[in-house]
């Protein structure tokens, strides 16, 4: 067997290899391999097949040589029942299991061996190291990389896997999973995240029984809109904040994804998740490597509420675009004005944005096209030059009235997508996803245009380009996708003999190639990503977006759960939140839920009342003073409004010297005269000092918080305070700061 392995290899990389399969084989036990974060560990060894199997979860260990003694503690060798817990599941041989990868190699035989070859870890840091493994076919040149790479400190792990061969013909890749993980355990709690437009993100707990709950998507693009690629699975009980372990994740894929959670016949879990095989066999040529998207997950013994601060500052160091950097507060043109604006509107609100304090305005949806002007969404995508009506003098003119104004200037595009009453569609029919013999089907009156075409990829890079060469002042990009695929075909791949089960996933590639181009020549320029409200947000495409727009839902209690619901998976710094008109809520009440991320306005600040405008101007000047604490301290989520008729979050920054605690009242259907005893605050310092201090107070309320008392850490955290929210204070907002 080993003379087969080492066959491939040159005569030094033998001896590393050698050298580490015989550290790995202590004791005869097969090799073996811990990825190890802080407090937890996966074990993966090779049995006597020399398959690479995972034979246990759990706390790291100690001692390093009490992992071989794991795997004898469970039985899962019944051979009536089948191998279930490979580390990458192969389909067409031995297994008889859901695969985590299927293949038609190039001589059309359909069955797929992997057995291990050989692992490396290189630590990139001290807090960083990726372990890849290589498994190969014993028959034929096919091979898979499992990489992981570990985050310890932040318990995260980010896996992923390369898949390539020598075959002297095409293989065909019929499935293709990013990860194939295996839980022992006695029960499972899994809460997936469904929604719609404007109802993102609700979330369902259930217990996990034999058989598997699938969580996927088949829109190509907006690909979140019904489905969340996020998941929280809860190991004995259900997902609590404070204790149990939990692992929070995520496909970071930004198109069709499929997670699957099988209860097997062990009555133990098989993880499989990746991108969507469906309609999308993928030939792969020799030589050319098939890499997959990510699975990132945190892992914590301590709940919900660790996993996600630890996923959050990960998120901050590691990928979201300056994820430790300033975001631009701003104001919204979109539901101000719609489609309905000229340069006399813009000007004056140009003017509202400098008085409410805000550091930017942002130009929404309808500024472009002539021919078929955007006056409503049903004509102009695709023709980006101003319209000459709304915008004589052009963009150019808005960047440096805005400029005079004292404020930045943001521009909306919608760069993938066209509307069929347009010039690009009139000239580049074949650009557009369409099935030409069909009826076309419309998602919000438009069609996504190809990205798997070179062409329609320069086409988009260049609407940005454009934008920027043109207007070098321009401050901010929302770049929006409000149309999923239908009808699902691309002209350009038959033209390129290509086949047409490359569209999803070419396409995606394609996104990622344009966005790649435009931060090698725009690295810092944010740009907000938003997909009709949350239908796109993942980590891989976050690496090239400052923050994202979660819901077009702002209606301030609807947002409250659902941003406590994204603040599982998300840093506040990345997500958007704006004060609206939606619902029935004072503007205090509004402007509170809004400033629990990055803070944006999208009303009609002229027409504020005196004490309305008072109010925002003073909570806009307030949100300056404490918005890093919310963009890079830790979130506590303290009162969770799915359990009870009150919320209560707090962000505590790096030194415990300062922190904002929010509290709202949300189920006014009770005649609440004063909600409940008080709030225990978290992160603090147990032994430092601090007062308390109502913010954001609306002009002429009086506090009922006394601001002169101190209390230390200890009190806040074990007996609280109280924020005496009630039916006439819905919405309290505290600062509490360390007296030295
Ligand atoms: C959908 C977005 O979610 C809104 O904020 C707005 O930009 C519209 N598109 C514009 O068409």
């Amino acid at each position: 067997m080993k003379k087969f392995f080492f066959a491939h290899f040159s005569k030094s990389t033998i001896i590393i290899l050698s050298i580490l399969m015989n550290l790995s084989n202590v004791s005869g036990q097969g090799v073996i391999i811990p990825i190890e974060t802080e407090h937890n560990a996966f074990l993966l060894q090779t049995d006597n097949e020399n398959r690479l199997r995972t034979v246990y979860f759990g706390g790291s260990l100690l001692h390093n040589e009490d992992y071989a003694q794991a795997k004898s503690m469970y039985h899962l060798d019944d051979a009536n029942l089948g191998i279930n817990n490979a580390t990458y599941t192969s389909s067409g041989t031995w297994s008889i299991a859901e695969p985590a990868i299927q293949v038609v190699h190039g001589d059309g035989n359909r069955s797929l061996e992997l057995k291990y070859v050989s692992h490396k870890k290189e630590q990139i840091d001290q807090n960083t190291s990726i372990t890849s493994i290589l498994l190969k076919d014993p028959l034929y040149d096919f091979e898979v990389t499992l990489y992981y790479k570990v985050w310890k400190s932040e318990n995260v792990i980010e896996q992923w896997s390369e898949i390539k061969h020598q075959e002297k013909k095409p293989v065909i890749l019929q499935k293709f999973a990013s990860a194939n993980l295996y839980f022992p355990s006695t029960e499972f709690y899994l809460t997936t995240f469904q929604g719609q437009w404007a109802k993102e993100m609700q979330p369902a707990e259930a217990k996990l029984v034999r058989g598997t709950r699938t969580i996927d998507t088949k829109l190509g693009t907006r690909a979140m809109l019904l489905q969340s690629p996020n998941f929280i699975l809860a190991f004995d009980k259900p997902a609590s904040e404070h204790d149990g372990t939990v692992i929070l994740g995520q496909l970071a894929w930004s198109g069709n994804f499929k997670l699957d959670f099988e209860i097997d016949a062990y009555e133990n879990l098989r993880f499989i998740a990746g991108i969507n095989p469906y309609a999308s066999e993928y030939t792969l040529q020799p030589n050319q490597t098939f890499k997959t998207p990510s699975l990132i997950y945190s892992i914590s013994n301590h709940g919900t509420g660790e996993a996600s601060r630890n996923l959050h500052s990960w998120a901050r160091n590691y990928r979201v675009l300056d994820g430790q950097g300033e975001r631009l507060t701003l104001l919204n043109n979109w539901e101000a004005t719609y489609f309905d604006f000229d340069e006399t509107k813009l000007t004056a609100l140009f003017k509202d944005a400098k008085e409410l304090g805000v550091d930017m305005f942002l130009l929404d949806d309808g500024w472009f096209a002539n021919k078929y002007p955007r006056n409503s969404d049903r004509a102009g995508l695709g023709d980006w030059q101003e319209n000459k009506k709304k915008l004589p003098n052009g963009i150019g003119y808005l960047v440096k009235e805005a400029n005079k104004a004292g404020v930045k200037f943001g521009i909306w595009i919608e760069p993938e997508m066209v509307s069929p009453k347009s010039e690009l569609y009139e000239n580049h029919i074949d650009w557009v996803i369409r099935q030409p013999e069909r009826p076309e089907v419309y998602y919000r009156n438009q069609l996504v245009l190809d990205l798997s075409n070179p062409e329609v990829q320069d086409f988009v890079y260049g609407i940005v380009d454009n934008l920027f060469t043109k207007n070098p002042e321009l401050a901010f990009i929302k770049w929006d996708c409000n149309a999923v695929m239908f009808n699902a075909y691309s002209a350009y791949l038959d033209r390129k003999g290509l086949p047409q089960s490359h569209l999803y996933i070419d396409y995606v590639h394609g996104l990622y190639s344009v966005l790649e181009r435009l931060r090698a020549k725009y690295p810092t320029v944010p740009m907000m990503l938003c997909s009709g409200g949350g239908g796109r947000g993942d980590y891989e495409i976050l690496k090239y977006f400052t923050e994202f727009w979660p819901s077009d839902d702002t209606e301030p209690i609807e947002r409250i759960f659902m941003q406590w619901d994204y603040s599982y998976f998300f840093p506040s710094i990345a997500t958007d939140n704006h004060v609206t008109d939606w619902g029935k809520q004072p503007l205090k009440f509004r402007v509170d839920v809004a400033s629990m991320g990055k803070l944006g306005f999208d009303i009609v600040a002229g027409e504020l009342s005196e004490n309305d405008l008072a109010f925002a101007k003073q909570a806009v000047s307030n949100y300056h003073s404490f918005k890093n604490v919310v963009w890079h301290g830790d979130l506590f989520r303290l009162i969770n409004p799915h359990d009870h008729d009150f919320a209560s979050l707090m962000y505590v920054d790096r030194e415990k010297s300062k922190a904002i605690v929010f509290n709202y009242l949300v189920n006014s259907r009770q005649k609440l005269n004063t909600a409940v005893g008080p709030v225990k605050l978290d992160g603090l310092d147990a032994n430092k000092k601090y007062n308390v201090k109502e913010t954001n107070l609306y002009p002429g309320s009086r506090s009922m918080i006394d601001a002169t008392k101190v209390y230390t850490g200890d009190f806040l955290m074990k007996v609280g305070i109280n924020p005496n929210v009630s039916l006439w204070r819905t919405s309290v907002v505290l600062e509490v700061n360390e007296v030295k």
